[in-house]
């Protein structure tokens, strides 16, 4: 006997909160789902045709029930007061100072948002864990919100893990491959799992539906990232093998994808991987293991990450021995600053830090990306006590409108993001090399290039996980 569920908040409107929830109110008519943000310009974003979060096939879906069954709002105490199913999703940034700094997740925001349920609910809630968070966190809520609330109100606590990626999120909503819903084994607790499964059933199927306890579920979330970012890191890192040795990572990623074991997905070669999730899931996942003493267990996992600074650096390194070891004053022009096409999300993107590099260098750094904002490039350029104010950063680096005039007298050309439009059967690179200093180098962070193709235009080619063929005699050498 669960409750059906008729009236949702959701509390934070960010990357994860706002597209689950608008899913979820266009599967389900019948319940009134409601964002809240403490952020008045991201609520009035939401509001408006120009969304914060840009996504394929996200706006259709907002405009197809906002004003009907979903609403934006900053009066979190009246959605919270209104609903019988919450969901908090509020950012979960790793801690940079205090305890656990650079590893663990700052939970206070969580934590504010769970007070504040305690304080204004006068009904049963069902209160859903939605924010990446270490273990167990479930179980701090349910004591914050146990030791807070009125008498004879009673609060349910769920895990509902979201493993959309930036990008394809509403695509990964409408078909995931599981939803997991973690839930404590008592009466009400498996109650409450089966009110918030009823939500997903609207459109995905029972058997996809997963129930299991509290602490697998969270555990499950970091252990997915985990994962998927190890087996990039190990692709990785045998990239480097490939550039010493002149075997090529694509063919030897293809043959290792091909056994069903293994399989095809998250074994492309990178510059490195980015976002918002993997490197911080991967330091939670490591400061755990700490705080649970088993020290290996932390040392094997935070080897990923190491291995992702690794991958960066090297690249970066090549570029400039490609230079004979100096950049300094040279024109690099970097195309694409996203953290990964499809997104104009830039946290924890390798552009970044191959640009903070190329300025330690002393070069000069023309940016261009179709979707990231100029003012975030500048924000991330300019991180707080780590780099130099804007002038400093703007004296070496300069924002382009579009790819050509970035690549415009260039010495070197890098491929930082896989954007579509950066394909050489897009972009006329002929064009580009025409317009560069030469020897023009086009460095491939992200194997979307034909070598081959760009070689026979005059290109030097710099490509992850294949040597690089040193200076070819030019085709028109007698
Ligand atoms: C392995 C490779 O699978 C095979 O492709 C290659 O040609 C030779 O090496 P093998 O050593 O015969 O084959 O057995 P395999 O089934 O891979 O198991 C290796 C070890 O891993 C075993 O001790 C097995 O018990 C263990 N294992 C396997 C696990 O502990 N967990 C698993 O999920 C799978
Ligand atoms: C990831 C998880 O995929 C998702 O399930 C989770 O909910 C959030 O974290 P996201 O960070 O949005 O999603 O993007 P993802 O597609 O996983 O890519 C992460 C990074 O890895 C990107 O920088 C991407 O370019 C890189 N990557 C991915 C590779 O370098 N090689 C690959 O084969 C795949
Ligand atoms: P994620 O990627 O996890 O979705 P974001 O940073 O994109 O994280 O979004 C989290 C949102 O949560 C932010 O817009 C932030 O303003 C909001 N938020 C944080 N704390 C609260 C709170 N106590 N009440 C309402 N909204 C909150």
């Amino acid at each position: 006997p669960h409750i059906k569920v008729k009236k949702i908040c959701c509390i934070g409107a960010g990357y994860v909160g706002g597209p689950t929830c608008t899913i979820i109110a266009a599967k389900n008519p019948d319940i009134i789902v409601t964002i809240v943000d403490i952020n008045q310009a991201r609520i009035d974003a939401w509001n408006s045709d120009n969304l914060p979060i840009s996504e394929p096939g996200l706006d259709e879906v907002v405009k197809s029930c906002r004003g009907r069954n979903l609403f934006f709002s900053t009066d979190v105490d009246k959605a919270i007061h209104d609903a019988d199913l919450i969901f908090v999703s509020v950012n979960t940034p790793t801690k940079t100072k205090g305890m656990g700094a650079g590893y663990a997740a700052d939970l206070g925001y969580v934590e504010s948002a769970t007070r504040r349920i305690a304080q204004i609910a006068r009904s049963d809630k069902i209160v859903v864990e939605k924010s990446t968070v270490p273990c167990r966190t479930a179980q701090n809520m349910r004591y914050i919100l146990e030791a807070n609330s009125k008498a004879g109100i009673r609060f349910d606590i769920l895990s509902n893990p979201e493993f959309l990626a930036e990008g394809t999120a509403v695509s990964d909503l409408m078909n995931p491959d599981r939803v997991l819903i973690g839930s404590l084994k008592t009466e009400s607790g498996r109650a409450a799992a089966a009110s918030l499964a009823d939500v997903y059933a609207s459109w995905v199927a029972r058997d996809q539906i997963i129930t299991m306890n509290l602490w697998s579920s969270e555990l499950s979330k970091l252990a997915a990232n985990a994962l998927l970012a190890q087996r990039i890191s190990s692709i990785n890192a045998l990239s480097a093998i490939c550039e010493a040795t002149g075997a090529d990572i694509e063919e030897v990623s293809y043959a290792c994808g091909l056994d069903t074991r293994i399989g095809p997905k998250f074994l492309k070669a990178s510059v490195g991987f980015g976002g918002s999730c993997f490197q911080k899931d991967i330091l939670n996942l490591v400061y755990l293991s700490e705080s649970l003493h088993l020290p290996e267990v932390a040392a094997y996992w935070k080897q990923v990450v190491d291995m992702n600074e690794y991958q960066k650096r090297r690249f970066s390194n090549r570029v400039i021995s490609s230079f004979f070891n100096t950049i300094y004053g040279k024109k690099i022009a970097i195309l694409g600053f996203a953290f990964k096409k499809d997104t104009s999300d830039t946290r924890e993107s390798p552009a970044i830090t191959l640009v903070n590099h190329f300025r330690t260098e002393g070069a000069q750094i023309a940016i261009y990306d179709p979707k990231v904002q100029e003012s975030q490039i500048w924000i991330d350029l300019t991180e707080p006590g780590v780099m130099d104010d804007l002038t400093e950063v703007q004296k070496q680096v300069s924002i382009a409108k579009d790819a050509y005039a970035a690549c415009d007298d260039a010495d070197a050309v890098i491929i930082c993001t896989e954007w579509d439009e950066f394909r050489d059967t897009v972009l006329d690179y002929k064009l580009i090399y025409d317009h560069m200093k030469k020897p023009a180098f086009v460095f491939d962070g992200r194997l979307i290039l034909n070598k081959t193709r760009l070689e026979d235009m005059g290109f030097q080619v710099g490509t992850i996980g294949r040597a690089t063929s040193g200076f070819t005699v030019p085709k028109d050498w007698e």
